[in-house]
This record gives C-alpha cells, structure tokens and sequence, in this order.
C-alpha cells in the first residue's frame, strides 16, 4: 500500500524528512486516472528511487474555459492501488483549494516555446502546467522527476523551466506506452465513442507514413503535413487541428528537414468534443 498525503504541510514535512535521512526523491506528477502510461513512468522512477511519489491531482489552471476539467476522470481508490503495485510509496492527491488558496496570484510562463502547437490552441495552458509542476517540485522535493514523451511540448517546457529558473530537478522523459493498434493511452481515450476508437490509430499511422516519408528521402515538410492530414480525413470523422513538423528541441516549425535534424512530428485531432495528441520523433536520415 502506497501512503496517502492530502495535506500540503504534511507533504511538505514528509519530503523534507526523506531527504534528511538521505533518500532519493523521484516524482511523477499526474493528473490521476492512472493507465499503463503512467504506470511505465512510476516503474522508470522506482529503478532511480529509493522513494517514489506520484502526485494526484486535476489542475484547474491548466484547463480552458470550455475544456473538460469538470468531466476529467477521477478515481483516487483505483488510482491509489495501480500507483502502489507500480512501485509508488507516496501518492499525494491535494485538493485545488489547498494548491490555490484564496489570493493566489504567482505563475510560470516558458514564453515563446508556449506560443506554438498545444500553446496556440490552449491559451494559458503551459502557464498553467508549469505553475503546477513548479509547486509540486517545491512540495515533494524530487531530485528527479519522470514526464512522458507524450507530451512532447510539456516535456520541452518543463525542461526549459528547470534550467532557467536553477531548479535542482533532474528532468527524466519516458517513451511513449500505446495499445496494440499504436493508439497512445491518454486519460481522454474514455471519453471516445467505439466508432472513434476504432478510428484513432490512424492518428498513430499518419505518424508512421510521416516517418516513411523522411526516411524515403522526402525533405519538404509540407508534403509530408499534407498527405498526414489527407489520411486523417480519409480514415476518420476527427477534425485535425494541426499537423506539424518542427525541431524537436526549439519546436521551430521546419519548411525543410536536414540530414542529421532531429525532428519532432506532432499531430491534434479532435473526435468531437474529445482533442487527441500524438507525437514521433525521427532523426533524418
Ligand atoms: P497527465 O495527462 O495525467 O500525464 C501525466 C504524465 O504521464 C505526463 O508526463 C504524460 O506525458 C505521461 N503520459 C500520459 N500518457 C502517456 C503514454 N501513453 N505514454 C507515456 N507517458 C504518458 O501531463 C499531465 O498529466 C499534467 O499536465 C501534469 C504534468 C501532471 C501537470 O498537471
């Protein structure tokens, strides 16, 4: 059984006392609703850790006005017993008045790698998402923290975040967990009907013929979006919000791809009200 900690203070004394007695921190901040995804991230941080702590908790700042917060899944019991058998021992599962009081006022912008992909179509969103990964950090006291591939730009952000503002995390990014038809576990995969289900790896294919493409020769990425989002409209009802081919470091949209670029294709395709990411990364041949 992994403890259960609610209050802040009370996160705040655990942390300080494992790092006194010489433990290791590693942290992987969630958002609950817990899949095989998170589950690879926890087992990431239990091969470096000699503590694990997962964090539990639904934050409204990074949520749009007319986004999901209040449909967001949530199952702290289920969430507590798949934490604890992935090697967790510490779920701290705040409540958002105790993250955000009453006067709350200070946030973290990573500006200009916030403006693009997620960040131009979710204003606020990065905002939101660093604010609350910096107070989890200062809360747990990781010495590192495990974040997923999946969200390529989030990892990008809060990496940026770290070695701006000195913060003494070390930043881990686990691969991406998918089932067995390439669609990427995400939290939101519930909220898709079967029709959209069995429409959604071709979300995972468009990346795929993308990857064909670059190793094929192909150089101009416009071509490549194009017959990416060609097979998207083909092959599924969702609506695509963008496909992108950028640099996987600076996220800086490339016209052309260059022997030797590592290069980020990220895609968002909405299913409904329901918005799906994905996301590879291929070093060009
Ligand atoms: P959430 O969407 O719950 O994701 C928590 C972590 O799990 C993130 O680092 C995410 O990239 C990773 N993850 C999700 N699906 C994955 C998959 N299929 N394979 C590998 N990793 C996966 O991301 C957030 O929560 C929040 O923004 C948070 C960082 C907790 C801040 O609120």
């Amino acid at each position: 059984m992994a403890l259960l900690i609610r209050d802040v203070g009370e996160m705040q004394e655990a942390s300080r006392g494992l790092r006194l007695s010489g433990s290791t921190i590693g942290v992987v901040p969630t958002m609950g609703a817990l899949h095989r995804g998170h589950l690879e991230l926890i087992r990431t941080a239990r091969r470096h850790a000699s503590h694990v702590i997962t964090t539990v908790f639904v934050n409204p700042a990074q949520f749009g006005p007319s986004e999901d917060f209040a449909r967001y899944p949530r199952n702290l019991d289920s969430d507590l017993a798949l934490a604890a058998e992935a090697g967790t021992d510490i779920v701290f599962a705040p409540d958002v008045a105790a993250i955000y009081p009453d006067g709350y006022s200070t946030y973290v912008s990573v500006t200009k790698l916030d403006e693009v992909l997620e960040g131009r179509i979710r204003p606020g969103h990065f905002r939101g998402v660093a604010t609350v990964v910096l107070k989890l950090f200062h809360l747990t006291r990781p010495h590192f923290a495990v974040f997923g591939q999946k969200d390529a730009q989030q990892s990008i952000i809060i990496t940026r975040m770290v070695h701006d503002l000195n913060v003494d995390v070390k930043i881990v990014i686990a691969p991406i967990v998918r089932e067995h038809d390439g669609l990427a576990l995400s939290s939101r995969n519930v909220y898709l009907t079967p029709a959209q289900r069995n429409e959604a790896p071709v979300l995972y294919r468009g990346l795929q013929l993308a990857d064909e493409m670059i190793r094929s020769g192909e150089r101009k990425s416009e071509r490549i979006t194009t017959r990416v989002k060609d097979l998207i409209k083909e092959k599924t009802s969702g609506g695509t919000d963008y496909v992108s081919v950028a640099n996987a470091e600076t996220l800086e949209e490339l016209a052309d791809v260059e022997s030797g670029q590592h290069v980020l294709v990220s895609l968002a395709v909405r299913f409904g009200s329901t918005r799906l990411i994905d996301n590879i990364t291929v070093v060009v041949p």
